[in-house]
Order: structure tokens, then C-alpha cells, then sequence
């Protein structure tokens, strides 16, 4: 390419107005949600940075595909468009369509483990790991160190540490583990990627004990992005081909399409195993529907068929890793401490590194959240003690998450870089009021999943 300019490789033919406001409105409306942006109204919002799921933008092509749909109730045409689609990428020769990723982690794992087994992942996500234990099993998570270092900028982070998978299956037994999971790229960590080199490894453990492998595929087309633009010997592969070969050394796949997909709704559970797939298309049948729909309509089928291909087009791809790492590459420059490299799908700020003075137990996560909302209208979601603070169970005190995060995550194909600048603007003014932030307190929750619901009031106006 022989310009530096990367623009965004579509032009738009249908707009959504984006409501402005003011200060004042938001400090209000902030108010009246317990300071919890989840609890706000999304027209309330500027720029809505709170997910990257579900909330892109369809092509021309996705939409005509709506029209085709075939409603039919088996066997329809829309599934058969769908299955190809995925045959043709991932390789897989069962595959069950679901309503989003969690149905098919419920499924799967409903199927496969039992009370007191072991899945190891590299990280899991919140809804698979809730998934694992909600069947009595435990989710471990094996990142290779460099993965849990903010400031680190090894290009693979999202690795598994395969010593770590060893020593674990030597101990806990191979028969106690149903299978091992790699989730590309690490939404959890960073939306970091897994190399080849590491898929390839952890297969080869797998081998090695006849364990399965399953690759949680949400965000697989960033993933061999970067295998192409950061591994060896890929760099003149296409994106296709990568991701043929990666999916090549697994043995199943959970798919959530809301991600690579490009759609608003919908995903997969894949597997090799005929006798694994009767199982999971029984209990499928009996929560999600007929294995030729799973809780989507023949339109939402077509649309993930045409996405899958979108989504692997170089210039997209170009386009989206690009655009996050914009918004990275400014962050850094004002002084934002991120996790390093900037990962596919959204920027993740260390909160705690950013506010010193506000601790662990006052969620600098959440303030910077609220900050954020009142400054400039974006809505961002706190990954921290908010998310994943614990309860000891001996002092009943609350105990912080690891790390103090704030995700930016970016929709797929919906907002331009001007708006991307608005976001870099609004963040540099917070960073200069960074000292006069103040930390939160919970005045109400519901555990386990508090942060969708939780309310809080900021601390330093409680004490006036
Ligand atoms: N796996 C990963 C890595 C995910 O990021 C998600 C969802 C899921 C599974 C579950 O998929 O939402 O379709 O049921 N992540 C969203 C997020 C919610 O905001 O990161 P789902």
C-alpha cells in the first residue's frame, strides 16, 4: 500500500443520530442510574464503547442475506448457507447453530464435564467459566506470565503456558479433564492473541493425553490477523488460510457470532465427534430449538454466513486493528497507562496505575468509568473489583480483583475516526482532572453478576 492513510474500508448508506448532551444532563442522568453506566440508557450515550458484542454494523450484503432467510422449520435452505460457510473456515463437520456464545459453553459443558473435573484455558471468559462451574467443575486459568504484566508487550500474550498444562494434567489426572480450551484472542487478558506455535503446542499436550481441544472462537479473524502481521512464516498467507490451519490442530469450537461474526445475534458449537454431537443436539433441542435453526431465525443464519467471509477480508481486518491501535497509540501518548500492545477489540487503561489515590476498595475502575460518561458522554465498563472483587469467606471483608481495568471496547464498522478523536479529546481532559477523582462505595448489589446491577454513590459526596 503506498498511502498512510488507512481509511475505513466502507462507506455508510444507512445513519443513526447520536444524541448529544451536556454536563449537567449527564451528571444527572449518571445520578439517577446509581452511577452504574449499565443502568443508563443507551440514547443517553455519546459514543457507547460498553461492548464490542452484538453491536456492529451489517453490510449491504448481511441485509440482502435477511431477505433471503428461509423461515423454514427444518432443513432450511439459510442453514445449509450457514453450515458451509463454517464448514468451509473452520473445517468442522458438526455444527449446531445457538442464539450466542453462552448457549453453546452451556451445552458443551453441560455435556462434557462432571462435578469436581478440570478445564484448563488460557483465560476463561466470565460467561464460560460461570458455565464450567455451573456444572460442578473447575475453571483454571493458565496464561503464560507475560500475560498477566500490563506493561508487557510480548506479541503473543494471549498464550497459553503449556508447562503449566502439563504439570496440571499430572496432577489433577487426565480422566478428571474433559477438555482443554484456548480462547483467541484473550478477550479476558487483554483481547490479546494466541500463536500458532502455541495452538499447535497445547494440541500436541492434548495429543499426547487424548484430551480434546476446544477453541473458544469469538474473535478468531483479529487472532490470525495477528499470527499474520506477528508470526513467522505467515506474513503472505491469506487470513483464510490461517485460520483453516488453526482450527485444523482443534477439535470442536464454541462461537459466539456477535463478535466475528458480524452479526447482532447469534453463533455455534462445532465438534468433530459424532457421538459428542447427538449429545449436545439433544440438549439443544430441548432449550434452544431444532438443530438446523438453535434459537435463530433462517434470516440471522444468512447474515452469519456472509459475515464469516467479511470479516476475513484483509482490508477490514487492515482497518479494525489499525483503528484500535489508534486509540491506543493516543491514550499512551497523553500518559494513560493501557495494557500492552493494544489487543483487537478494544483498549483496556490500568484505572489503578492511572488513579493512585483512589484504592482497591473505592473501584478506580468505576470512577474512571463515571468520569468518563459525565466528561464526554462515552460509556465504558469497569474490569476490576467491581466485576470480580471477591467475599473472604472468614472475614467477610471484600477482596480486590487483580487488576483495576476499564475496557474500551469497539463496535465492528460503526464509528469513523473523527468520533474515535472525540473519544481521545474527551480522555485527555479527564487525564488532566485525573487527582480530583473520587472513589465509590456500593449502596446496593446482587451478587453473583453484581456489576450489571450494582448501585453506588461517590464517597466524597456521602461524607458532605
Ligand atoms: N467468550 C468470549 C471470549 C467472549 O468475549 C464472550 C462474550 C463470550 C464467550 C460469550 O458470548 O455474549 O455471545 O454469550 N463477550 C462479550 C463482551 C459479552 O462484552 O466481551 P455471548
Amino acid at each position: 500500500m503506498s498511502f498512510h492513510t488507512i481509511i475505513e474500508p466502507f462507506r455508510i448508506k444507512v445513519v443513526e443520530p447520536i444524541r448529544m448532551t451536556d454536563r449537567a444532563e449527564r451528571e444527572a442522568l449518571l445520578g439517577a442510574a446509581g452511577y452504574n453506566p449499565f443502568l443508563l440508557k443507551a440514547e443517553d450515550v455519546i459514543i457507547d464503547l460498553l461492548t464490542d458484542s452484538g453491536t456492529g454494523a451489517m453490510s449491504a450484503e448481511q441485509w440482502a442475506g435477511m431477505m433471503r432467510g428461509d423461515e423454514s422449520y427444518a432443513g432450511a435452505r439459510s442453514y445449509y448457507r450457514f453450515f458451509d460457510a463454517v464448514h468451509d473456515i473452520f473445517g468442522f463437520s458438526h455444527v449446531l447453530p445457538v442464539h450466542q456464545g453462552r448457549a453453546a459453553e452451556r451445552i458443551l459443558f453441560s455435556t462434557v464435564c462432571h462435578p469436581g473435573d478440570v478445564v484448563p484455558n488460557n483465560t476463561h471468559f466470565d460467561t464460560t467459566r460461570a458455565n464450567v462451574e455451573h456444572v460442578g467443575a473447575k475453571a483454571v486459568d493458565l496464561p503464560i506470565p507475560q500475560g498477566r504484566q500490563p506493561a508487557s508487550t510480548h506479541p503473543f500474550k494471549g498464550n497459553m503456558d503449556v508447562d503449566a498444562l502439563r504439570v496440571l494434567i499430572a496432577e489433577v489426572g487426565r480422566d478428571k479433564v474433559p477438555l482443554v480450551m484456548l480462547t483467541v484472542t484473550n478477550n479476558s487478558g487483554g483481547g490479546q492473541p494466541v500463536s500458532m506455535e502455541n495452538v499447535k503446542a497445547v494440541s500436541a499436550v492434548c495429543k499426547e493425553h487424548g484430551l480434546p481441544l476446544f477453541i473458544d472462537a469469538c474473535r478468531f479473524a483479529e487472532n490470525c490477523w495477528f499470527i499474520r502481521e506477528r508470526e513467522k512464516g505467515y506474513a503472505d498467507r491469506p487470513v483464510i488460510e490461517i485460520a483453516r490451519e488453526l482450527f485444523s490442530y482443534a477439535d470442536g469450537a464454541t462461537m459466539s457470532a456477535k463478535k466475528d461474526g458480524l452479526v447482532n445475534i447469534g453463533g455455534f458449537l462445532a465438534t468433530n465427534d459424532p457421538a459428542l454431537a447427538k449429545q449436545e443436539a439433544t440438549l439443544l433441542i430441548l432449550t434452544e430449538g431444532f438443530p438446523t435453526y438453535g434459537g435463530l431465525a433462517g434470516r440471522d443464519l444468512e447474515a452469519i454466513a456472509v459475515g464469516l467471509r467479511e470479516v476475513l477480508d484483509h482490508d477490514y481486518l487492515r482497518y479494525r486493528i489499525t483503528s484500535t491501535a489508534y486509540l491506543g497509540k493516543h491514550l499512551t501518548k497523553i500518559g494513560y497507562p493501557i495494557v500492552q500492545p493494544p489487543g483487537g477489540h478494544a483498549i483496556y487503561v490500568d484505572a489503578a496505575g492511572l488513579l493512585p489515590g483512589v484504592p482497591p476498595q473505592e473501584y478506580p475502575g468505576q470512577a474512571l468509568v463515571c468520569e468518563l460518561y459525565v466528561a464526554g458522554g462515552l460509556r465504558a465498563v469497569e474490569i476490576g473489583s467491581v466485576m470480580f472483587g471477591s467475599t473472604d469467606p472468614r472475614t467477610g471483608r471484600e477482596m480486590p480483583a487483580s487488576m483495576e481495568l476499564v475496557r474500551l471496547a469497539i463496535p465492528r464498522r460503526v464509528y469513523t475516526q473523527s468520533h474515535i478523536d472525540y473519544v481521545i479529546e474527551v480522555m485527555a481532559q479527564v487525564y488532566e482532572r485525573r487527582e480530583r477523582l473520587k472513589g465509590l462505595r456500593i449502596v446496593w448489589q446482587s451478587p453473583p453478576l453484581r456489576h450489571f446491577t450494582a448501585r453506588f454513590e461517590p464517597i466524597a459526596k456521602a461524607a458532605s
